[in-house]
């Protein structure tokens, strides 16, 4: 029977790939400093010798498939590049050897690849970060990195990460969403669209709000879009990922600490140097610790339109989440002044909502109103009309 992909084959591949490294070292093939190319053909030589001479029953196909395998294995990420190739997938997750999974058109759906064993997957996860000089090993298991082509990936290992490494990368996607596609996508209407332009023309203070990949990023894009062109932007992200069609526009990106603990620069310490150039607005990648505390200063204090994404599932869970950002990162100034700053401060929330068939759409947005019974007051400006409403305010999705 031909060798399929099972065990009998990744034992194979384990095997055909130690060959390959050995052949590669007898001949002194260093594969970084030779053309690709030529390392490509020198692997299908030693792959089509390593099956003739061991007689291994394979079809063509499969023997080609070794073959661009073990190119991927010796000069990319391994199994990672098919799924790194295709457009379609937005998300890939890495459960341990085993069991991989990616997201296509908001769907999660388990596929076919696998790796060896855990330490090949540990392999490609050093591959991704040795040029950037970042490591992983037990007393630092866990890391953020982006590869060379812009997208974002986490990595974690064992002891903490408790059934086999674990890597999770967001692709990047050169193209984004433009506003006709989203409106067609029917992620959200025409009349919400114009909505959006003009909350963001008339320097409303903007948080963008959803869950984990509702498409946050893909929105504060396209609201940066409708910034007049005389303003001056200063955005601030952990890993930049916007890309804002803009002729006045200043990056800064946060960094992590280097290997000795030291050198880190937060969102917090971004958006305070931000402030002290002149900006007219100020955007934030997203809102996940005490930069908030900044950020709505900022909001409050001439910098009107600046924006930033948070982590929630509702309009009302977005200033909850706020207070509570506030209150764990010292914001230690009572209920009422907590209130008021958030009610002074933030003006429109923008909620996105992914539905259970994989749609994202911009599900409501809200005016912050707030009164003196009231600091939460919302008054909604737009609904989705694909969700059934019900009497709490609350999307039943
Ligand atoms: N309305 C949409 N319809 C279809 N695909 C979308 C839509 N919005 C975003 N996407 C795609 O979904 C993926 C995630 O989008 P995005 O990065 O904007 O989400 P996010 O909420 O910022 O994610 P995260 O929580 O990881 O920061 C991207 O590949 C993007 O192209
Ligand atoms: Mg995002």
């Amino acid at each position: 029977m031909a060798i399929r992909v099972d065990d009998d084959y990744q034992h194979l591949k384990k095997n055909v790939h130690s060959h390959i490294i050995e052949r590669l070292d007898e001949e002194g093939i260093e594969v970084e400093r030779v053309e690709k190319g030529q390392v490509s053909r020198f692997i299908q030589g030693v792959v089509d010798h390593y099956v003739a001479t061991h007689r291994i029953p394979m079809a063509n196909a499969d023997q080609a498939m070794l073959v661009r395998e073990m190119v991927d294995e010796v000069l990319g990420f391994g199994p990672l590049e098919p799924l790194l190739a295709d457009d379609q997938i937005n998300d890939i997750l890495i459960n341990g050897a085993n069991s991989v999974f990616v997201e296509i058109a908001g769907v999660l759906q388990k596929v076919q690849t696998r790796f060896i064993d855990d330490e090949h997957v540990i392999r490609i996860i050093r591959r991704i970060l040795a040029p950037l000089g970042r490591r992983l090993d037990e007393s630092s298991p866990m890391v953020d990195a982006r590869l060379p082509d812009g997208s974002r990936v986490n990595a974690i290992i064992p002891p903490i990460a408790l059934d086999g490494p674990s890597m999770s990368i967001r692709k990047f996607s050169s193209k984004h969403l433009t506003a006709n596609e989203l409106v067609n996508l029917g992620s959200m209407t025409r009349d919400c669209l114009d909505l959006l332009s003009n909350i963001v023309e008339s320097r409303r203070n903007l948080l963008v709000s959803g869950g984990t990949g509702t498409g946050k990023t893909t929105i504060l894009n396209l609201l940066s879009e409708f910034i007049p062109q005389d303003e001056r932007i200063v955005t601030i992200e952990d890993s930049a990922e916007l890309q804002l069609n803009h002729p006045h526009i200043v990056r800064l990106e946060t960094r992590p600490a280097n290997t000795e603990g030291t050198g880190r620069i937060t969102a917090r310490d971004l958006i305070i140097n931000a402030l002290r150039m002149r900006p007219d607005r100020v955007i934030v990648g997203e809102v996940r610790s005490g930069e908030i505390i900044e950020l709505l200063q900022a909001m409050n204090t001439g910098h009107e339109g600046s924006m930033s994404t948070i982590h929630s599932n509702s309009a009302k869970d977005a200033l909850i989440r706020i207070e509570t950002l506030l209150a764990v990162n010292g914001y230690d100034a009572g209920e009422r002044a907590i209130a008021r700053l958030i009610g002074s401060s933030l003006d429109v929330v923008v909620q996105l909502t992914r539905l259970p068939n994989g749609r994202r759409l911009v599900s409501e947005v809200v005016a912050l109103q707030p009164t003196k019974s009231d600091p939460y007051r919302m008054e909604t400006l737009y609904r989705s009309p694909e969700i059934e409403w019900s009497n709490t305010q609350e999307a039943a999705v």
